[in-house]
């Protein structure tokens, strides 16, 4: 079995959903449940018997180690993070607690556990930790894309504290011998995106009548992947990478913000047309910019394609559509994901913004 943390989330819970279409191989998962986290994710798995949920904090060593202990996982596979960079802006703490010290007591349980195993069980064992192209920090318009050997250059305390926990991840390899694979990834999309990420908020929003903010000019740039092909590649590393390797992982697919806004209302004008019969870009708002914007992502995804033979099987075209059509057909996910804590979080964010 493996155990997957941040099973909750948008990109965990997909993974877990997918892992088990796919393969009998029961998962353990472990998530504290913070507003980013929902059980409803994972409601088509109750009374699996492949699937175990546990409600804890990658932080918490005693609980790890004994899950660990208890279970015996062949892999761990660390999504547990917290991942959006506005929120991180109003308040680092919690991204510093987690993706920092909560993946360092993650490493610690692992490697306690690691050192117990013998024979086949401690060669085949793998940490696979889940992180972002974020860490490179921003390209000009012209520069070559990320690459595996990019210089390190977060610019939010988003991306520096998960910038860090590549560093442990590395360093827990490089020192101690764990068996760990890096992944680092560019924007993902998908069912069970949480509507404070760019794609979800605009498709919620335009659907409730409200504005559709875009930040300073919208040419601000970002590669993106569905969450389908993500959770493929990170099966394909997870099965065939070699430890102590980093893989980008991308869509081959750069895209403006405000190209991204403009699709996303194309489609809904199509399949949920206004009831005045309106374009939805009406709806669109240039609001203030966010604090240290970066302002170009691109991965060069060439070293999965070549060592492990991964290409996206999505389009951008044929994902988003996908998307847009989940959201269509899930209005009450999101109802319930749009609870008090979230309508505080779009009042903290938005309303001061010009
Ligand atoms: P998310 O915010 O939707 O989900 C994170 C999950 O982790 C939630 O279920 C949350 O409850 C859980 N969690 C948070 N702190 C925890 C803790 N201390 N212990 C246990 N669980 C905890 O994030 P996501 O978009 O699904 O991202 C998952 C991972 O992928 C993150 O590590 C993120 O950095 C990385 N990533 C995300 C993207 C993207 O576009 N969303 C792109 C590249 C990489
Ligand atoms: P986001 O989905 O937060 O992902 P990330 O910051 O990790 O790339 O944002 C994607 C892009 O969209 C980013 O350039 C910021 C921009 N953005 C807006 O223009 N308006 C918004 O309301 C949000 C949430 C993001």
């Amino acid at each position: 079995m493996i155990l997957v943390t941040g099973s909750a989330g948008f990109i965990g819970s997909n993974f877990v959903l997918d892992w088990l279409a796919q393969s009998d191989e029961p998962v353990i998962s472990l998530d504290n449940l913070t507003y980013a986290g929902n059980r409803a994710n994972l409601a088509n798995l109750d009374g699996d018997a492949r699937h175990t949920f546990v409600h804890g904090d990658i932080g918490d060593s005693v609980l790890v180690a004994e899950l660990l202990q208890r279970h015996t996982p062949r892999a761990v596979v660390n999504f547990a993070a917290e991942s959006h960079v506005d929120r991180s802006i109003h308040g680092p703490e919690d991204f510093i607690q987690t993706n920092i010290v909560g993946t360092f007591r993650l490493l610690e349980a692992v490697r306690a556990h690691w050192n117990g195993l013998t024979g086949d069980d401690k060669a085949d064992f793998r940490f696979l930790h889940v992180s972002t192209d974020e860490v490179y920090g921003s390209l000009a318009k012209d520069e070559p894309a990320f690459t595996e050997t990019h210089r390190y250059e977060p610019n939010s305390p988003y991306s520096a504290s998960k910038a860090a926990s590549d560093h442990l991840v590395r360093a827990y390899h490089h020192t101690y011998g764990l068996p760990v694979l890096t992944t680092n990834c560019s924007n993902n999309y998908g069912p069970f995106h949480f509507p404070e990420k760019l794609i979800p908020l605009m498709i919620v929003n335009a659907l409730a009548d409200k504005s559709l903010p875009v930040y300073g000019d919208g040419m601000q740039i970002r590669d993106w992947l569905y969450v389908k092909d993500h959770c493929s590649a990170i099966r394909r590393v997870l099965k065939a990478g070699r430890t102590g390797e980093v893989y980008n992982i991308g869509g081959w697919n750069e895209m403006p913000n405000i190209e991204i806004v403009k699709t996303v209302c194309s489609l809904l004008d199509e399949l949920r047309p206004r009831a005045d019969s309106k374009p939805y870009i009406e709806q669109i708002t240039y609001v203030a910019d966010r604090l240290g914007h970066d302002r170009r992502y691109a991965i060069d995804a060439s070293k999965i394609e070549r060592e492990l033979g991964w290409r996206p099987a999505e389009t951008f075209a044929t994902g988003i559509r996908k998307t847009v059509q989940w959201y269509l057909e899930n209005e009450a996910w999101v109802s319930t994901v749009q609870s008090g804590a979230y309508r505080d979080w779009v009042e903290t964010n938005y309303s001061q913004r010009a």
